[in-house]
């Protein structure tokens, strides 16, 4: 039987807009204060898209630093994933919108919606195709443009949501294995604790929907925490346990960047320090499927990670949906 083909992590980028939002700002906006918003999320500033930039946008930035890093040529690319909850719009799908951008053809490509676990099926299913041989050079993004879909007179959920763009391609491999496992879990039953309802067949949009507010994010925060932090200790520990490997293996635990204090309270479920948790959700806000790969990103150009050490990734989000990956750098 000939050896599988292996998945190698062979580069990745990122991209944020280049305006800061900062908790003052939203002070002035509504009723709020930096000090609520900093001991309550560990969020201290965001970035914003302008109007006229799109998730596409991002991803595109994101991605050519990725593909750059990874050392080929885009054409090499032979499928695009891109996870996303907001699309630059219902279709076609941001991925087909970024092949363009890219200057691609033919490149298969196609949006996956996860929330902010959106990356993580993303990894799954790189991990899929090209371990079965089917694609050589996988570029997969997690890109959002939150504050298109956010109610800027909701503090519940104004101040906890950003912009941004991560990007990372993934290559067929004689020898590396960097994808060592995936756990996923979904439970729909959440579905209406996180959500836009607003604009598909539910409630197409009309005058009222506009008018009742369904464009935008409704979230109910404190049933999300509730969820959020025993299913990502699952997630993280499972992915763990299907590797044959201990949180003390990891070099970095690189979680899902929604709340200060749920990546607190996770690191504790698992007993790993907060030394070895990478945070930047304090310049960044919750960027969905972005989160894990930026702060991925971040943590490589800071150096924080050396040849062949293991990270894990961990998220959760609407659905609701989780996952987490132990992947080698
Ligand atoms: C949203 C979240 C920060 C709120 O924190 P919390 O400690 O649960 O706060 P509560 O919901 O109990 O609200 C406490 C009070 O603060 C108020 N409040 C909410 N947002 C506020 C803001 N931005 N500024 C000031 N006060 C605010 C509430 O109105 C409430 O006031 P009340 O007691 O008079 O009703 C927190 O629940 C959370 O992060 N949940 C998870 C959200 C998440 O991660 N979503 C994405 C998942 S992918």
């Amino acid at each position: 039987m000939n050896k599988k083909t292996g998945v190698k992590i062979s580069g990745t980028g990122s991209y944020f807009p280049k305006k800061v939002l900062t908790n003052a700002d939203l002070e002035k906006m509504v009723d709020t204060s930096d000090e609520w918003i900093t001991t309550r999320t560990g969020i201290q500033a965001r970035c914003i898209a302008q109007q006229n930039e799109t998730t596409s946008d991002l991803a595109y930035h994101a991605s050519v630093e990725a593909i750059k890093a990874a050392g080929i040529s885009a054409e090499q690319i032979d499928l695009i994933l891109v996870a996303t909850i907001t699309p630059d719009m219902f279709f076609p799908s941001t991925a087909c919108i970024l092949q363009t951008k890219l200057g691609l053809k033919d490149a298969p490509a196609f949006d996956l919606l996860a929330a902010c676990s959106g990356f993580i099926y993303g990894l799954s299913a790189a991990k899929g195709y090209i371990e079965s041989g089917v694609y050589k050079n996988v570029l997969l993004v997690g890109a959002e443009t939150l504050s298109k879909i956010t109610d800027w007179t909701d503090r519940n959920t104004c101040v906890l949501f950003g912009d941004g763009a991560g990007a990372m391609v993934l290559s067929a491999s004689e020898e590396n294995d960097d994808i060592l496992s995936f756990y996923l879990g979904a439970d729909g039953s959440y579905a209406d604790l996180l959500y836009l309802p607003g604009g598909g067949s539910a409630h197409p949009a009309t005058v009222d929907t506009v008018n009742e507010k369904l464009h935008t994010m409704k979230m109910f925060g404190k049933e999300v925490f509730k969820v959020a932090v025993p299913k990502m200790a699952l997630a993280a520990q499972k992915s763990l346990e299907l590797a044959g490997k201990t949180p003390e293996d990891i070099k970095l635990f690189i979680p899902h960047q929604a709340n200060m204090r749920i990546i607190q309270a996770v690191a504790k479920k698992l007993n790993i320090s907060m030394e070895r948790v990478f945070v930047n959700i304090h310049k960044t806000g919750n960027i969905s499927s972005a989160t894990t790969i930026t702060a991925l990103d971040e943590a490589i150009k800071m150096g924080k990670l050396g040849k062949g050490d293991l990270v894990e990734l961990v998220a959760f989000g609407g659905g609701f949906t989780w996952g987490s990956a132990l992947i080698r750098i």
